[in-house]
């Protein structure tokens, strides 16, 4: 029988327990063994909880009960966290965790920490909650060069720019509606900035690249600047507006961001709707593949942390390989990429816009309602696009075409 910690009993911990609980016997049919929750580390105590015997204040008690094989890491932020994982590790037991900034931030060296160690450190939980993506880039995919992931990676964002869509409410309204409901934080900005985003595509860059792509190397736009108006252009279009985080590998190696893009309605991470997360990873091989699911909420993301504990102890006794080290990946910056531009100036400035832009410029029907020049440029590169918006006296906004 495996004996397994859950450090931090709040949503994700609370919901490793339940599925422990709840799928014992599903549990113990796939680790071969069963499972057994020895400890459970909170500040808080827990009376009346079924676990409540299993309740512990001091870290040092589960590091030093030999007893204990995987610990289950779903405090969140750097500290505690990352130093209880260290010295887990460093003791010779296994981590799994949900927490994607100290992934983000150290999951390279952790990564290496496990295999020095010869256990394991897994982290499915941290991107898409509990859809089994990083398992799929670190085993079925493993043999791919792949070229790209793209992905819907947030679910606050994406509920806020499908009701945005199919409501026409303005975004600090949904907003609103998303923090009474418990959908969005009371503190939303690492949400609708694009920070969660952000850490989660670092983390498949990584994975993507086998070195350390950090987080503060990505250049993240957020959903802030997106308005009703820009969904009324989108239909006419034929488009979606979503968050997309992306990782491209090109010939200096690879490029990555995060930013809202219009995407053409056939392409299938258009339909992903509400709180659900997408990944689109296309391998030189495989072509397109395509993962859709719940990327948050208790059940789905405790799921995958159990998925984890499950790989740890089939494979009791040996370093389980993922692909990334703490050497950093190099980064291009977005200035060459290349692509065409949705953007907005007021009336009187559209031939203004068609001096800076150029004849190959595309007018988009609606803009005279608005009293505004709505158009989409050309193929530009950043660093090119960028130059000539700085020249226009003003700009109503513009998004990226995927
Ligand atoms: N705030 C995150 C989201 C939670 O909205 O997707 C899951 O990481």
């Amino acid at each position: 029988m495996a004996k397994v910690a859950v450090l931090g009993y709040g949503t994700v911990g609370s919901g490793v327990v339940s599925v422990l609980d709840t799928n014992a016997a599903e549990v113990e049919k796939s680790a071969g063994e069963a499972l057994e929750l020895k400890y459970i580390l909170d500040l808080r105590d827990f009376p009346g909880d079924k676990h409540e015997a299993q309740v512990v204040h001091d870290i040092n008690v589960i590091l030093d009960d030999p007893e204990v094989e995987v610990i289950c890491e779903t405090m969140g932020g750097i500290e505690p966290a990352f130093s209880f994982e260290k010295s887990a590790l460093e003791k010779g037991k296994s981590v799994c965790t949900s927490n994607k900034e100290l992934v983000a931030a150290h999951g390279p060296e952790l990564v290496e920490l496990a295999k020095k160690n010869g256990v394991s450190y897994l982290f499915e939980a941290s991107v898409g909650g509990g859809i089994p993506v990083l398992r799929s880039l670190n085993d079925s995919l493993k043999h791919e060069k792949v070229d790209s992931i793209t992905g819907i990676l947030n679910g606050t964002t994406n509920y806020i720019l499908t009701k945005m869509d199919k409501e026409g409410a303005e975004f600090s309204k949904v907003l609103k509606v998303a923090q009474e409901k418990g959908y969005a934080e009371r503190n939303p900005e690492a949400d609708v900035e694009g920070y969660d985003a952000c850490r989660k595509i670092a983390i498949l860059a990584s994975l993507m690249s086998g070195k350390h792509v950090n987080y503060e190397d990505i250049y993240t736009e957020g959903i802030t600047k997106v308005t009703i108006e820009d969904f009324a252009y989108a239909r006419t279009m034929g488009m979606a507006i979503k968050l997309l985080a992306m990782c491209k590998r090109n010939e200096n190696g690879f490029f990555t961001m995060v930013s809202p893009f219009l995407i053409p309605l056939e392409n299938p991470l258009a339909s992903v709707n509400g709180v659900f997360n997408a990944i689109n990873i296309h391998g030189n091989m495989l072509g397109d593949v395509m993962f859709y699911g719940k990327g948050a909420g208790k059940n789905a993301t405790a799921s995958a942390v159990v998925a984890d504990v499950i790989d740890i102890v089939k494979h009791r006794g040996k370093h389980i390989n993922v692909n990334m080290k703490a050497e950093k990946a190099v980064i291009s910056s977005k200035d060459n990429a290349v692509r065409s531009f949705f953007v907005r100036v007021p009336l009187e400035q559209e031939d203004q816009a068609k001096e800076i832009f150029g004849s190959k410029i595309e007018v988009i029907d609606g803009g005279e309602a608005n009293h505004e020049f709505a158009f989409v440029t050309d193929m530009i590169s950043e660093k090119d696009f960028e130059e000539r918006l700085w020249k226009l006296d003003s700009v109503k906004g513009y998004i990226r075409l995927f």
